[in-house]
């Protein structure tokens, strides 16, 4: 049975380090998070790695497609300090590092599989077939992907496993559909656009509920009291502080 807390670290702990980085990950233990959100996607040489734009652009000093660049290549850049001088110079994590980083300090994971465009089911065949040689605990590990041939892809190499569908900014008139396709255990929805109806009518299938992305505590509340299991955060000091502090 999937175990899913109420605050999961969004790309790690993306308010306070740099978004899918060993160094987030690391900065989520520290404060107590139980889950880490991250993403994956393959190197040019079909190496998962953690990271969440088609270019390397924003998070690091590099340019153009990640998915053109080797992992040698990808080892030359750095993607700390686009956020903060102190994070100058730390590596893109492959996916082995950031695994072997989860299970030794003890996180949950959901891993959310961002294929570049063509890359759907290689990425989560290489992804998921590394999770199979190094991840035990199926409670505390959730696959989910925007893409259908991802979560496909995962049904048919691992259908134990637990699915995550994402939803984006409009909910899809064939939602029911989907998930009689893909069979997932949670339907992961955008916090912003989603309404209680949709919530209502996910949780009436017996699905579980899980909203991104809630940095603000009164968000995360009606979010809760509509029925949602837990939110994806930025800042889940922030929230859990603003949901469980009592005034
Ligand atoms: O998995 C939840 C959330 O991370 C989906 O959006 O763009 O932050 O990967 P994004
Ligand atoms: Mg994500």
């Amino acid at each position: 049975m999937l175990k899913l807390p109420k605050i999961i670290g969004h790309r790690g702990v993306a308010a306070y380090a740099p978004e899918n980085t060993i160094e987030g990950i690391h900065t989520a233990a520290d404060m107590g998070i139980e889950w880490v959100e991250l993403d994956v996607k393959l190197s040019k040489d079909q190496i998962p790695i953690l990271f969440h734009d088609e270019a390397l652009d924003r998070t690091t000093n590099g340019s153009g497609p990640v998915a053109q660049k080797t992992l040698e290549e990808l080892r030359e850049l750095e993607c700390g300090s686009w956020f903060a001088d102190s994070f100058a110079g730390i590596k893109i994590p492959t996916l082995e590092e950031a695994l072997e980083v989860l299970l030794e300090r003890r996180l949950g994971l959901n891993l959310e599989i961002k294929p570049c465009p063509g890359r759907e089911r290689e990425t989560a065949e290489v992804a998921l077939d590394l999770l199979s040689q190094i991840w035990d605990d199926h409670d505390r590990l959730l696959v989910s992907s925007f893409s259908l041939i991802s979560l496909q892809t995962a049904q048919e190499l691992a259908q134990d496993w637990q699915r995550g569908l994402l939803i984006g900014e409009h909910w899809p008139e064939n939602w029911q559909e989907l998930i009689d396709f893909i069979e997932p255990s949670t339907i992961n929805v955008n916090a912003g656009t989603v309404t209680r109806e949709e919530v209502e009518a996910v949780i009436d299938q017996g699905l579980h509920v899980l909203a991104y992305t809630v940095n603000d505590p009164d968000e995360a509340r009606r979010l809760l009291r509509w029925g949602i299991d837990g939110v994806f955060s930025d800042a889940p000091d922030v929230v859990r502080e603003g949901l469980f502090s009592v005034h």
